[in-house]
């Protein structure tokens, strides 16, 4: 069994300010716990977290796959294309209390994150074009109002980690549309949703629209929420 990443370095200062990792987190852990070995073998090079609040799974992904020990001569090396074990774990954030959060997880549990505070992936997406092997996003899932979505990404606050919008989905739909650019050949997506997100609906697009394949991977109850891990890939190599 997979340690869940050592957090008591976060203060209670902290938590009200980024999401205190909950089912849903933990579900993700679970979920790359079970898919440990085929990711393991998958060799990934370049995983990215997008809203990674504390820092808790991009850490424990870090436990599953290893770390490297010089990000700059990584980068260097991986654009090279002159070593193929170095694995590089960058993480993005609205909030940037968050990605303090994240910095400091990655410290605690010897893990060498790399947080960036930005919307989704947007900055990086011509860097990462088809180089993301482990692409992992548990999102603001909630349904609310659109105002009150489109606010809570403006303030970039606490707020930022549960309002989604109509159907929970506003801000997991504009990753959806990314997902594809970021995949390397090989490369997987665990999203976490939820029941009334419309699991069908958001898996038959993505089939649809960008040929990426899908499985719901591990589902939980947590009260009244049904928890879902969905896992994306090509279908063939692109
Ligand atoms: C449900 S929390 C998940 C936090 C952490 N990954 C976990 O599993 O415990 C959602 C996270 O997404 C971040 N977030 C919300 N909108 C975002 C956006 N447009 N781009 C990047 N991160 C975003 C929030 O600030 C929050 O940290």
């Amino acid at each position: 069994m997979i340690p869940t990443p050592d957090l008591s370095h976060l203060t209670r200062h902290d938590l009200e300010q980024v999401y205190d990792p909950a089912e849903d987190t933990f579900l993700l852990l679970d979920a790359l716990e079970q898919d440990a070995e085929a990711l393991r073998k998958e060799r990934p090079l370049i995983c990215l977290e997008v809203g990674s609040g504390s820092g808790c799974v991009s850490a424990f992904l870090g436990k599953v796959l290893g770390q490297s020990s010089c990000r700059e001569f990584v980068f260097i090396v991986l654009r090279a294309g002159l070593i193929s074990n170095l694995i590089v774990y960058l993480c993005t954030d609205i909030n940037k209390h968050a990605t303090c959060c994240t910095l400091a997880t990655g410290k605690q549990n010897k893990i060498p994150l790399d947080p960036v505070i930005c919307s989704l992936a947007r900055p990086l997406l011509p860097r990462l074009h088809h180089a993301v092997d482990v692409l992992l996003f548990n999102p603001p899932y909630v349904p609310t109002d659109t105002d009150e979505a489109s606010s809570a990404q403006g303030i970039a606050g606490i707020a930022g980690s549960w309002a989604g919008g109509a159907d929970g989905m506003e801000i997991i739909n504009r990753l959806l549309q990314d997902v594809e650019c970021l995949l390397s050949p090989q490369g997987r997506f665990y999203l976490v949703a939820l029941k009334q997100n419309n699991v069908p609906s958001i898996r038959s697009r993505m089939l649809q629209d960008f040929g990426l394949t899908s499985q719901v991977v591990i589902e939980r109850r947590a009260g009244r929420e049904l928890l879902l891990i969905i896992r994306f890939a090509r279908t063939t190599p692109s």
